[in-house]
């Protein structure tokens, strides 16, 4: 199990704080959320915001482009330093082509499904991809229930994964927390975002250390 803490959820006029404390808690990546306001209904942060940050850290920077027409933003995110870039099924039109072009940069490359997409649409297209981003929120927001009918998206999805002996990695993001994280871990999914169980604790790096403890089913 890998943990992205979304640094959304963070002080937001201290990323370069959220990002040590990731390191600190000893976070896989640093879950970065770019809304538009127009695929969402959130504006957040921009091109420079991420190269600031990969100037800050050398923990890899785990893109989520909430945004319309992705091909459009696309270079720059992947200019700026992201180590991996997700875009939504739901608004990219040319999504082989987009796929490529993460990949050609060198990130890895994924597809985000809202929670009422099919998961079955990635059926074709999995070789393409070296990881799916699973909503378990509608995305726009940090600190909204989680949806458990999306748990059955993972368990199609790691069946799917194993009978093609394939290396695509399954992510989940939205609404996990100590009351979440084991049951998407069971379901399959290996890297598990989390933006207010951790930071909008009082001791985000205590939180981190208790979400990997549950997740991996350690009793104290
Ligand atoms: C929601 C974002 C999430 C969000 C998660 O649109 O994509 O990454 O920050 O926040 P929590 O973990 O609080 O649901
Ligand atoms: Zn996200």
């Amino acid at each position: 199990m890998k943990l992205a803490p979304s640094i959304l959820s963070a002080d937001l006029a201290d990323l370069a704080g959220a990002v040590a404390l990731c390191e600190e808690g000893g976070a896989d990546l640093v879950h970065f959320d770019v809304m538009d306001g127009h695929f969402v209904p959130n504006l957040t942060f921009g091109i420079p915001v991420l190269a600031a940050l990969r100037r800050r850290t050398r923990m890899p920077l785990d893109v989520h482009l909430m945004v319309e027409d992705p091909d459009r933003l696309l270079d720059g995110y992947l200019e700026a330093g992201a180590d991996r870039v997700a875009v939504h099924w739901e608004a990219a039109v040319h999504l082989d082509r987009t796929l490529a072009r993460i990949r050609q940069a060198g990130a890895a490359a994924g597809v985000v499904l809202n929670p009422a997409t099919p998961v079955e649409l990635l059926d074709g297209i999995l070789e393409c991809l070296d990881f799916v981003l699973l909503m378990s929120v509608n995305p726009g927001f940090s600190g909204q229930p989680f949806l458990p009918y999306t748990l059955e998206k993972a368990r199609w999805l790691r069946r799917r994964i194993t009978e093609r002996r394939l290396a695509v990695e399954i992510e989940m993001d939205g609404g996990l927390g100590p009351a979440t994280i084991r049951q998407a871990v069971a379901a399959g999914v290996d890297v598990c975002v989390a933006g207010s169980a951790v930071f909008g604790t009082p001791d985000p790096v205590a939180a981190m250390n208790e979400l990997r403890r549950i997740a991996l089913g350690e009793t104290v």
